[in-house]
């Protein structure tokens, strides 16, 4: 999950009272409170050089086994259901990885009725399945239907063959495009492929034909990632010894711009600065860590975060299952979060989205804020009016529009 221009940030926000005291959105009273369920599969068949995710292949040291990951996953749930309160609904599921379709979908599906048994799923929950597009057949999507899944969000990350390739993915071009349709077709209703600009090597035309390639899959949901060299992966060991290029950022900067361009005239808009789609097919899921929603991670090195405090459970899958199966907690850290933190996550959060950042929101800050996003209007990376949006230059340097509307809050 914060790429470049990023995937999923850990999220967490509260928001500011007209007294300037953060007040965390498990405060506010609701009859039913909306809840997010991550469940974190940590297998994958092979290790994509530029991938840090918390995911084990066969026979890495941690990995533990398939049965053991299920009983714990089920045991992390009672927990759940022992430590929330009853007024709770889960609103979305989202099992992601690692590849959680390589997995027996049985396993999946035994997870998924303990949270509606324990939890209460809505009857309008979005369930999603990430899945590497060489595991999707039709008894696969079948199986998928079957047990409740709803949307499904399949890697594809190029159309080009060398980028496939310098990224150690083991699909060929056409495996997304081909499981992409063949799941629309079987009957999931929202499906979105995931997409990286930026690899070495890639140009424009490239990066346009893999845009192409995702919009005749039909799908109504895309996210783009600029790849993000990441500390301790194969690629990073790569670029140092000189092997691989360094991303070049100017080229990002212009594939972004052709994402936006080519999406948008397709009718998929721009809700996160990653994630566009049609309307109607945005990731509700992914929507509630963006506005500091509560969500509960199952897994190992899974976060979660309610009523603004945060805890993450440990990243070993064989020492996190060990501690559920002692009774113990599986937690391997945790912390309240601060005022100021709250603040962090308040802007660097809703700022991400089309909706922008509500100055009613910021309390005893707006005043500073606002006069700050003035500042930023004027170099164009802010929209004129409220609530604050970044601009497409904006959505390209969100990072440096967080830390100008946060200075010397
Ligand atoms: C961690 S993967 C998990 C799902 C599945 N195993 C896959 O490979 O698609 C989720 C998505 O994160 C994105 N991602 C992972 N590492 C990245 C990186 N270093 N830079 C940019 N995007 C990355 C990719 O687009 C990938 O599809
Ligand atoms: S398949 Fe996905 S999760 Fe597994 S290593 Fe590759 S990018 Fe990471």
């Amino acid at each position: 999950m914060g790429r470049t221009v990023g995937s999923a940030p850990l999220p967490v926000s509260g928001r500011v009272s007209d007294t300037g005291r953060m007040e965390s959105v498990l405060t506010r009273r609701e009859p039913v409170r909306s809840l997010g369920m991550y469940v974190h599969v940590p297998y994958c068949s092979s290790r994509c050089g530029y991938c840090d995710f918390n995911t084990y292949v066969p026979g890495e040291a941690g990995h533990g086994s398939r049965e053991s990951w299920r009983q714990a996953a089920i045991d992390e749930v009672s927990l759940a259901a022992r430590e929330l309160s009853p007024d709770r609904r889960v609103d979305t599921v989202f099992f992601g990885g690692g590849t959680p379709t390589l997995l027996p979908t049985s396993d999946l599906g035994a997870v998924l009725d303990e949270i509606d048994q324990q939890l209460g799923l809505a009857s309008n929950a979005e369930i999603t399945v990430e899945a590497n597009p060489e595991t999707i057949s039709g008894e696969k999507l079948q199986e998928l239907l079957d047990c409740g899944i709803n949307r499904l969000s399949l890697g594809m990350q190029s159309a080009d063959q060398q980028v496939l390739n310098l990224l150690d993915r083991v699909h060929s071009p056409g495996t997304a495009v081909a499981a992409a349709q063949e799941a629309l077709a079987a009957g999931v209703s929202l499906v979105s492929l995931d997409l990286i600009y930026g690899t070495p090597g890639e140009d424009l035309r490239s990066w346009r034909s893999t845009l192409a390639a995702a919009l005749d899959a039909g799908v109504g949901h895309i996210s783009a990632y600029g790849l993000k060299v990441e500390p301790g992966t194969a690629l990073h060991r790569r670029v140092r010894r000189g092997e691989v290029p360094r991303v070049d950022q100017d080229y990002s900067a212009a594939a972004y711009d052709a994402t936006d361009e080519i999406l948008s005239a397709a009718g998929l808009n721009w809700y996160e600065i990653s994630n566009w789609s049609l309307a109607g097919h945005e990731c509700r899921h992914n929507l509630n860590y963006w506005r500091g929603g509560d969500w509960w991670g199952i897994g190992p090195g899974a976060h979660s975060h309610l009523a603004g405090s945060r805890w993450w459970n440990h990243r070993s899958p064989q020492r996190w299952a060990a501690a559920l199966q002692e009774g113990k907690s599986p937690r391997a850290g945790e912390e309240q979060l601060t005022e100021d933190q709250l603040l962090t996550e308040l802007v660097m959060l809703h700022i991400r989205l089309v909706q922008g950042l509500d100055p009613a929101d910021l309390g005893q800050n707006r005043n500073h804020i606002t006069a700050k996003a003035e500042q930023l209007r004027e170099l164009g990376l802010l929209s004129v009016g409220e609530p604050l949006t970044l601009t497409l230059a904006g959505r390209r340097l969100a990072d440096r529009v967080t830390v100008e509307l946060l200075e010397h809050a």
